[in-house]
């Protein structure tokens, strides 16, 4: 199986929690590391197993980068292949739309076949609405980095443990 974890490298808080992952997996997994921007489908295809990070912008939104792969990704058969999601979101700033990224990525790519993996409980969060749910779990890992900056590193560790069944 191959993996990769692909986040924007210029998105400031994407990447820094996207190394966070990186580290914490350490010599566990081998995961290759991609840029969002500019991606190329042939890239994104060439992997089992995708960790794809994603904060939420323009109120609800993708951000631009991966919004121009929207496209591509559409027409892709994603059958076969696991999706890990984690979203920046900022739940005192924007409660009506929290980390909705999460959900929007989510829906697409399991549209096309994929089988996204590590939901999250929505427990220790304060927010008014969220497409990141469903079923009363997060479509992923969410974090806060504007104000639940301490719980991210045991966000992280926890969901990466499950990860670490799932992705092999
Ligand atoms: C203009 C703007 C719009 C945003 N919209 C949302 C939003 O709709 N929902 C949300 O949860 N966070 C929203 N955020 C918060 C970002 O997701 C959060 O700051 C995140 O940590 C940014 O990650 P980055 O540094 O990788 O871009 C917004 C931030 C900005 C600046």
């Amino acid at each position: 199986m191959s993996t990769a974890i692909i986040y924007s490298f210029t998105s400031n808080k994407t990447a820094k929690a996207g190394q966070k992952i990186v580290d914490s997996f350490g010599e566990s997994l081998k995961l290759d590391v991609v840029d969002a921007d500019n991606l190329a489908e042939e890239k994104f295809l060439a992997y089992d197993q995708l960790i794809l990070g994603v904060p939420t912008w323009f109120d609800g939104e993708l951000p631009h980068y991966w919004d121009e792969f929207v496209p591509a990704m559409e027409e892709m058969d994603m059958k076969g292949k696991k999706v890990a999601i984690y979203g920046l979101a900022d739940q005192v700033g924007y409660p009506e739309n929290f980390a909705d990224g999460v959900g929007i990525l989510a829906r697409l790519l399991r549209d096309r076949g994929a089988e996204i993996v590590g939901m999250t409980d929505v427990d220790n969060y304060t927010f008014e609405s969220s497409h990141a749910i469903e079923d009363g779990q997060f479509l992923g890992l969410v974090l806060d980095q504007e104000n639940q900056a301490r719980l991210s590193k045991k966000r992280i560790d926890n969901w990466l443990e499950d990860l670490k069944k799932i992705f092999k």
